[in-house]
């Protein structure tokens, strides 16, 4: 299984996302600056992996401070706090795990300064790790649901490279594989950044899981063609109401899935769940750049200055998912009950 990151010697090592699958190379943060860049840039992506970064991002911030005054320690350590928080606004992992580590340093406020680094660094290790098992029981419980034959259309990646190992979504269809189920995947392509076709095809393919690479425009007519039993796909923020953010196209699969009575799946751990929203209206839908959709790459696609409008995620009513795969089991509707007590209440 591909390492997403890994943690050693006060260096965070992570495997540059926007390279792959063309380059397979690492890149290493020294400072929290690298780290916030790295999430901007999406050199590391998805969700859970997204908080584990800026996790190991606060320890790095923490050493990186030069100055001799406690006071202004933790001053400087809200810098980094909000540093982070301002990369990207919709997958609440971030501010989930940046929010434990506040909560470590409050905790381990009164202690000298080289403990409280040591605390700092031993909960980044632990969001990591956690994250690692979290997958694992959601591929557990995912698995139940998976037929001994089923072909599963995806979107984005959700897989290893988007969380601290083995993954979400990708994490239930390992799971199912692993069970030596018979187990096919479609992957959308993912535009414009192309996930899907960079990262999920890569994956699949180096763990000799079959997957058939499809644009995202095509999903319909192969539901149509009754070639997908279902659709299990990531998120990037739940709400109580069991409303989902997760990657543009996602909400278009959704209504594809329903419209040809195929099963939809969301695949996340608590640290996903917002309990603090009521529904998916007030997430905040992360707008990039416009050059991410005029381009492929550096290749000019679309005329240099056409308007373009550019939203990284959307959001799918709870109406259309048949069940929210987490740590805890299989969660049906209505989401608000099934939900509650499950999920992460933000400050
Ligand atoms: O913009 P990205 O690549 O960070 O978006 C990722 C997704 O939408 C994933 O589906 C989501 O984060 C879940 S990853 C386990």
């Amino acid at each position: 299984m591909v390492e997403t990151m890994s943690w050693k010697n006060n260096v965070l090592r992570l495997l540059d996302q926007s390279k792959l699958p063309a380059e397979v190379v690492e890149l290493s943060c020294n400072t929290y600056q690298d780290v916030a860049d790295a999430i901007k840039t999406m050199k590391v992506r998805g969700a859970p992996a997204i908080g584990a970064a800026a996790a190991f991002g606060m320890v790095l911030g923490a050493n990186n401070y030069t100055g001799e005054n406690k006071d202004n320690f933790f001053s400087f350590m809200d810098h980094v706090a909000e540093t982070l928080k301002s990369t990207r606004p919709t997958a609440v992992n971030l501010f989930w795990a940046i929010e434990r580590m506040e909560n470590c340093l409050l905790q381990y406020k009164k202690n000298p300064l080289n403990s409280l680094l040591k605390a700092l660094e031993k909960e980044a290790t632990e969001i990591f790790q956690e994250d690692k098992e979290l997958n694992l029981s959601i591929g557990y419980h995912g698995n139940k649901i998976v037929p001994y034959k089923a072909t599963i259309l995806t979107h984005c990646n959700a897989g290893s490279l988007a969380t601290a190992g083995y993954g979400t979504a990708l994490g239930v269809i390992r799971a199912a594989h692993e069970a030596e189920k018979h187990i096919s995947v479609y992957a959308d392509e993912t535009r414009p950044l192309l996930q899907g076709a960079r990262l999920t095809a890569w994956e699949l393919m180096s763990e000799g899981i079959p997957v058939t690479l499809i644009t995202d425009s095509m999903a319909g007519y192969v539901m149509k063609l009754g070639k997908i039993d279902m659709v299990i796909v990531g998120a990037d923020r739940i709400a109580a109401n069991g409303d989902v953010a997760n990657k543009i196209g996602t909400y278009s699969l959704a209504v594809l899935a329903k419209e040809h009575k195929i099963p939809f799946y969301v695949a996340a751990p608590y640290s996903t769940i917002d309990l603090t929203l009521m529904d998916g209206e007030q997430i905040v839908i992360e707008e990039r750049s416009h050059d991410e959709i005029r381009r492929v790459g550096t290749i000019m696609m679309a005329p240099e200055k056409v308007p373009v409008f550019n939203p990284a995620f959307d959001v799918t009513p709870n109406s259309m998912i048949t069940a929210i795969i987490t740590d805890k089991g299989v969660i049906g509707p209505p989401f608000n009950v099934g939900l509650k007590n499950n999920g992460y209440k933000r400050r």
